[in-house]
Order: structure tokens, then C-alpha cells, then sequence
């Protein structure tokens, strides 16, 4: 029976470039759709950007752009890179859209129409400059628990502990810098905590999709459980769906200033891209079924099925929000959910300063193959949550030893005979080897892990194959047939043999590797191959094409060319973007929950924490001088520094010593008798600064753990022999 299938991809954030970490997902869910399709199934394959919130709002008024623009330019910067990977959406909208707007309004009208919309005053802080009202990712201070500075309003980054933003010590707007206020807004919930969501999701946990299959992977299910909790019991809290103006979204309907929450409208997105999908394609003739798929008792009538392909951090949102929502508005729930780990380069978070952090576009920029990362990531999915490793060294081997080696080897060791040879038409085939080679084939097997998503095992399989493909030749040796007189027959037939098998693995691995297969396809002169169509050997008297090379080797040097161009140095300012880049606009409100799922992605891509390269260039920037510390003593209503004069062989005019007079803040360390008389370092041009208690015209260096406090304090002593005023290179 044939499935009726939409399926989707996560909406993209329309404020970041697509990674080789968003590639994972992407590529696994197309090649399902490819897979699918071949199979003769319907499916529907849709996605779209996510545009609303405030990281983007306020990325615009820093490019000066409106929200629109920066939008639109990143919807067509998004669809070029996906489409550059392969990855073909019927459809690729936007959730700033007509009909994602009616589709909110739809479902939030008929959620409060069955009870399930509550509103209550809450407290949070509040900009007094920028007059906003702050997410959690905005606020920043000290950590209420190491007192680390600069943390995020959610948890420190320094000892991972969490916290609401009314916590932090000396909160300050990350906007505007302005310290926030606490004020007082009506919010709007959805009543994720009403009994019927919480019996409905422990149902909905335990379904199967059409085919079968478990709704969840095991890993998802388990994690349903643990924030379902035992039976009978209610862990679920309401979910804050609003947010004040301002706020770059849709305004609620009878709530002027009020807006829906960019988690509410991003998987309505889902519906509206497909929405959109059917317009298209009506206006060309086509009609699609749009209720077949959203409308609840449609749906099962017409046994269609929803599949939403999504990274381990947004599950939450997935597995409770989103089913719960549609589910008492009266829509189809997902059939569905496949869950993909995250992306690790080298076994290390994707990183920066290591030149990790891959743009798609730069991928394709530097000239490498998207097929290369696509049969690599293919090779690494194995259906599960687990987190995926680009080991460059290991994809490098994998493509040259079985794409190059192994799968395009086999044609380009025959091709050239057929066309020299025998004008480019095949020969007889070679039965018993072809019936050898269909006897081998595990169709069900490749089929099987297709379907479950394992695509390293249907790669396995295939490369089995291709060993004989190549066994095959091997032991034919066509480059000797056609130096011996006589031979003509058996080269031909050879080499026809030769061709049919490596049809036959061409025709497998054209999910994985449509573009080269469609290479395949115009050099065999064969229409574009299913799974069903049937399997008997390339007739004799089929005429090919010539041969081009199908595949080239990937070489190291065009990794690191690929790391060098991703390479930045300014680690601070692009850990930023990235950190916000995640912020979804979580407010103190959020329950414990939805803060859970709100942490889960900023951590899943938080920036690293070590620093980048620099050249020696930039080191020799800082002037570092031994320092003889003259004098020390306690300052006055100050409770962290002391005042150093420190001698670095300066003088004035008349010649006099002339000391450095530095405020450092190792009081909590030192007690300041002890300190004079003593060698150290001191950063000897770092710009004057006035404090409250006088200039401060320099640093002087001391070491201490992550967060400065737990472990003490230590200045440095260089050995003896050394003098004041000596540079430290
Ligand atoms: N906008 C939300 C999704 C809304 S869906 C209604 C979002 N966007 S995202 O741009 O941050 O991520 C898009 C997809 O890429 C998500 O499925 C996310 O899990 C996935 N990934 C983002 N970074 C990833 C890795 N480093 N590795 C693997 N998947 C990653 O979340
Ligand atoms: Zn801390």
C-alpha cells in the first residue's frame, strides 16, 4: 500500500547560517524522502525559516535593516545552501507568512475555545532604555552562586549552575547595558498541566506511526517518561505563550501589545509551508488534499501520516508542546518523530577558533563535494539520538577508499572499452555472474535500514556489494582481455556485466547520492531509476554514453583550506552571536520545563570557552615589565584592591624615580606589608584608567582558577637576577 507522507525539517533560525551541524538533520530527512519516494510512496517534503523572536528583531536594528529585510535575505542565503546539498524541499516558506498567521490564530482560537488558555501576571525585568522587556539570554551578571561575572540570565557558563535572572547579582541588560527593573505583565499560558494534555501525551507516547513503527526512538520515549513522570502523577507546567511589544511576531487576536511567543508559531510553520505548498501547486493544476493531513478525523480516515525530523535539543518542544497544541485544536497530531544527535568535528564541539564551525556556504565556497559529507553523515546515521562525529581524517578515507575506490572504480575501469571498443553499445551479460551478484543482493535488508533511518548499515551492505562488483573485474581483468586477440566476446561481456552491477549499486545509493547518481543515470543512458522497477541485466545492444570522471578524491590540503576559511579570531564576539543566536526569548516566567528545553539548546551550542589562536604579532602588543613593587597599602571604602606604586626603571623629568601607581584587586589575597619590596609582572601599556580612588595605569598579572575566587589568588615572582623595568616576551 502506498503511504501518504508529509514530512518536515526543523525551521531554521532566520538569524544564522546553516552549519554543517543543521547538514545532519537535513541530510538524514531528504534521504528519507528520496528513499520513500522511490519506494513509490507520496510524500510531501517541507520546511521554511524561523523568523520571529527577539534575537531577530534586534539583529536588524544592528544591520539596519527591518526585521522583513534581514529576513528575506536570509530565507534566499538558507534555500541556496540547502539546495546546494541536495536537500530538495517541495517547499521552503517562512513563518512571518499569511498562512502561518492564520494557522496560529486558528489553533489559539480553538484552544482557548476548549478551555486551555489561561492568563496570569507575571514579574520580569524590564529594560528602562531599550523599554523592553528581557529575555533570560539579555540579562547578564554575576553568577548568584561563584559570582563569576558577565553570565547569562539562565545559568553560568563558568559552574554550570542555574538560576532565574532575578538571581543574578548586578543584573544588567545586554541590550542597552541599563540595570533592569522587575514589572509586572499579563502573560498568556497554554495549560500544558490540564489533565487531558498530560493523558493524552502518555498516550500519544506510547503510539506507532503507520507503518508500525514507534512514534519515538527509544532514547526520545525514555525522556518522555521522565517529564511525564510515573502514572498518575502531573510534573507538566503551563507554557508562556506571550510576549510584550515589543517583539517581532504576531500580535495574539484581542490582545493588543500581546504576541505570540516564537516557540508557538514555529511548527504551525510545518502546516503553513505546506499550506503554502498547496497553493503553488494548484495554481499549476495540482490540487493536494491540505485536511487530509491536518484535519484529526481526516487524517485518519485517509491514513496519511505526519513525520517531523528535528536535533535531540528541541524534543521538548516537539514531544509535549506541539502534539498537546494540536491535539485539542482539533488537528492531526505527528504520526512521527525522528530525532537526530548532535554534530561533533573531530570529537569536539564545533568550534570557531579551531575553524569548526562550518558554513555550509563556505563548504561549497572552497569547491568541496557536497556528496562527500553526504555519504559521510549517511555512513554515521544509525536512527538513534546519539550524537554524530565528523572525524575529517576518517571522512577523507571513507570517500576516496568507497566512493572513489570502490563505487565509481567499477565503471571507469569499463566504460572506455565499451565506447572504444564496441561503439558504445553493451554486450551479452554474463547470466551466471548476474544471477551470482542477484543472489547476493539483501533488498530487504537495504530496504529495512532505509526505512529505520540506520543508513550506515544500508552503506554496509552496499559496499559488500561493490566488493564483488569489484571481485568481479578483478578477476576478469578487461585491461588484459583487450590486449589478447580473440578476447573481444568476453571483454565485451565483461564489461557489460561489469556496468549492470554497478547499475544495480547506483540505484541503491541514489538516496544517499542524487546528484551522482544522475550522473549515473546520463552516462547509462537509463531513466531515472525507482526501487521497483525491475532488476534484469542492461540489455544487450543499449547504447551508453562516453565516460567523464564521476567522482574526484578529496584531499587533506582542501579540508584545511575548508578549516583555514572558517578560521575567526574574534572568539568573544562570535561566541556572542552564536549564544544568542539560540535565544529564543525565555522569560523567569518559564516553568521548570520549558527553561529545561530552553537550556538544552543554548547549551547544546554555547560557544567553547577556550580562547583562540593569536599571532605573535598581536602578543608583542602587550608591553609586560618586571615591576618592583615600592609601595602597597589598603584603599579606603574599597574592599577588594590595593594601591601599588610599582618601579619599572621610569623617571621624570629631573630624573627621579617615577613608579606606576596601579589598583589590583588581590586584597582577598595579600596582605599589602607583605607585598613591598617584592618583584613582579605588571602589563605596562595597558591604557590609564581613573577610578574612583585615583588613575590606575596598569595591571599587574596574578593567576587564579575559572572563576577567580575559589582556588586564591597568586601574583608572579620572576627568578632572581632579574631587575625592574626588564621586558617579558
Ligand atoms: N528554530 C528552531 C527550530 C524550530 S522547529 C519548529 C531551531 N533552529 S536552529 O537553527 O537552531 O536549528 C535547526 C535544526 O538544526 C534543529 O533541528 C537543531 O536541532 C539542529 N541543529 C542545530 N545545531 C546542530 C548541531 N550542531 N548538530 C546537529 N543538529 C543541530 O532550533
Ligand atoms: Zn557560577
Amino acid at each position: 500500500m502506498s503511504r501518504k507522507i508529509l514530512v518536515t525539517n526543523a525551521l531554521p533560525y532566520a538569524n544564522g547560517d546553516i552549519h554543517l551541524g543543521h547538514l545532519v538533520g537535513y541530510i538524514q530527512a531528504d534521504i528519507w524522502v528520496r528513499y520513500q519516494r522511490m519506494r513509490g510512496h507520496s510524500v510531501h517534503y517541507v520546511c521554511a525559516d524561523d523568523t520571529h523572536g527577539t534575537p531577530v528583531m534586534l539583529r536588524a536594528e544592528k544591520e539596519g535593516l527591518t526585521p522583513e529585510q534581514l529576513i528575506d535575505r536570509v530565507h534566499g542565503e538558507h534555500l541556496r545552501d540547502f539546495t546546494a546539498f541536495g536537500v530538495a524541499f517541495d517547499n521552503y516558506h517562512s513563518t512571518h507568512s499569511a498562512e502561518n498567521r492564520a494557522y496560529a490564530e486558528d489553533i489559539y482560537g480553538r484552544l482557548r475555545a476548549a478551555g486551555f488558555i489561561d492568563t496570569r501576571a507575571i514579574e520580569q525585568y524590564y529594560d528602562p532604555v531599550k523599554e523592553m522587556f528581557l529575555p533570560d539570554r539579555f540579562i547578564k551578571g554575576e553568577c548568584p552562586k561563584c559570582g563569576a561575572a558577565d553570565q547569562y540570565g539562565d545559568n553560568c557558563e563558568v559552574c554550570g549552575a542555574a538560576y532565574a535572572p532575578t538571581e543574578l547579582k548586578n543584573p544588567y541588560s545586554a541590550v542597552s547595558g541599563a540595570k533592569p527593573v522587575l514589572r509586572t505583565s499579563e502573560h498568556y499560558f497554554f495549560r500544558l498541566s490540564d489533565e487531558r494534555a498530560v493523558d493524552f501525551l502518555r498516550a500519544w507516547t506510547r503510539g506507532t506511526n503507520a507503518s508500525g513503527e514507534r512514534r519515538l526512538q527509544a532514547e526520545a520515549a525514555n525522556k518522555m517518561k521522565e517529564w511525564l513522570g510515573e502514572e498518575g502523577e502531573n510534573k507538566l507546567s503551563d507554557w508562556d505563550i506571550s510576549r510584550d511589544a515589543p517583539y517581532f511576531g504576531f500580535e495574539i487576536p484581542g490582545a493588543p501589545g500581546k504576541y505570540f511567543y516564537v516557540w508557538l508559531d514555529a511548527p504551525i510553520g510545518y502546516l503553513a509551508s505546506f499550506r503554502n505548498l498547496a497553493t503553488k501547486r494548484a495554481a499549476a493544476g495540482e490540487m493536494v488534499a491540505v485536511e487530509d493531513y491536518t484535519d484529526a478525523g481526516r487524517a485518519a480516515a485517509a491514513g496519511t501520516e505526519m513525520v517531523h525530523f528535528i536535533g535531540k535539543d528541541i524534543l521538548y518542544f516537539h514531544a509535549l508542546f506541539w502534539p498537546a497544541m494540536l491535539k485539542f485544536a482539533g488537528f492531526a497530531t505527528p504520526s512521527q518523530l525522528c530525532v537526530n544527535g548532535f554534530l561533533t568535528v573531530d570529537g569536539a564541539k564545533m568550534s570557531k577558533s579551531r575553524g569548526t564551525f562550518i558554513t555550509a556556504r563556505s563548504y561549497i565556497e572552497q569547491k568541496l563535494n557536497p556528496e562527500w559529507l553526504r555519504y559521510y553523515f549517511a555512513g554515521k546515521s544509525n536512527g538513534t539520538m546519539e550524537d554524530v562525529d565528523l572525524n575529517l581524517d576518517d571522512m577523507i578515507a571513507k570517500v576516496n577508499s568507497d566512493l572513489v575506490g570502490k563505487f565509481v572504480n567499477i565503471a571507469s575501469r569499463c566504460a572506455g572499452f565499451i565506447t572504444k571498443r564496441f561503439e558504445a553499445r553493451l554486450g551479452e551479460t554474463d547470466a551466471a555472474a548476474c544471477a551470482e551478484f542477484a543472489a547476493a543482493w539483501t533488498e530487504g535488508r537495504i530496504a529495512a535500514a532505509y526505512e529505520e533511518r540506520d543508513y550506515g548499515r544500508a552503506l554496509r551492505e552496499i559496499m559488500r556489494l561493490a566488493d564483488i562488483a569489484n571481485q568481479y573485474v578483478n578477476d576478469h581483468k578487461p585491461w588484459e582481455l583487450a590486449r589478447h586477440e580473440g578476447k573481444e566476446a568476453l571483454l565485451h561481456t565483461v564489461c557489460s556485466t561489469a556496468l549492470t552491477m554497478f547499475r544495480d549499486l547506483s540505484r541503491y545509493l541514489k538516496p544517499v547520492l542524487p546528484a551522482l547518481v544522475a550522473q549515473v543515470e546520463s552516462f547509462l543512458a537509463l531513466a531515472s531509476m525507482d526501487w521497483q522497477g525491475d532488476w534484469a541485466p542492461l540489455p544487450a545492444g543499449h547504447a551508453i554514453h562516453a565516460y567523464s570522471h564521476l567522482m574526484t578524491r578529496v584531499e587533506r590540503k582542501q579540508i584545511d583550506a575548508l578549516l583555514e576559511a572558517n578560521r575567526e579570531s574574534l572568539a568573544p564576539a562570535a561566541a556572542a552571536a552564536a549564544r544568542s543566536a539560540k535565544d529564543a526569548g525565555a522569560t523567569q516566567t518559564s516553568s521548570s520545563q520549558q527553561r529545561h528545553a530552553e537550556k538544552q539548546q543554548h547549551a547544546a551550542q554555547a560557544a567553547e570557552t577556550s580562547l583562540p589562536h593569536i599571532g605573535i604579532d598581536d602578543f608583542t602588543k602587550i608591553d609586560l615589565r618586571i615591576a618592583k613593587i615600592v609601595d602597597a597599602r589598603h584603599v579606603e571604602g574599597a574592599d577588594k584592591l590595593i594601591q601599588l606604586q610599582l618601579d619599572i626603571g621610569e623617571t621624570d623629568e629631573s630624573g627621579r624615580a617615577k613608579p606606576r601607581q596601579v589598583f589590583a584587586g588581590i586584597k582577598s589575597a595579600y596582605d599589602p606589608a607583605s607585598l613591598v619590596g617584592r618583584l613582579t609582572v605588571m602589563v605596562a601599556n595597558l591604557a590609564p584608567r581613573k577610578m574612583k580612588f585615583g588613575m590606575s595605569e596598569g595591571m599587574v598579572l596574578a593567576a587564579s582558577d575559572a572563576d577567580g575566587k575559589n582556588a586564591g589568588l597568586y601574583i608572579l615572582s620572576p627568578d632572581s637576577g632579574a631587575t625592574p623595568g626588564m621586558r617579558v616576551k
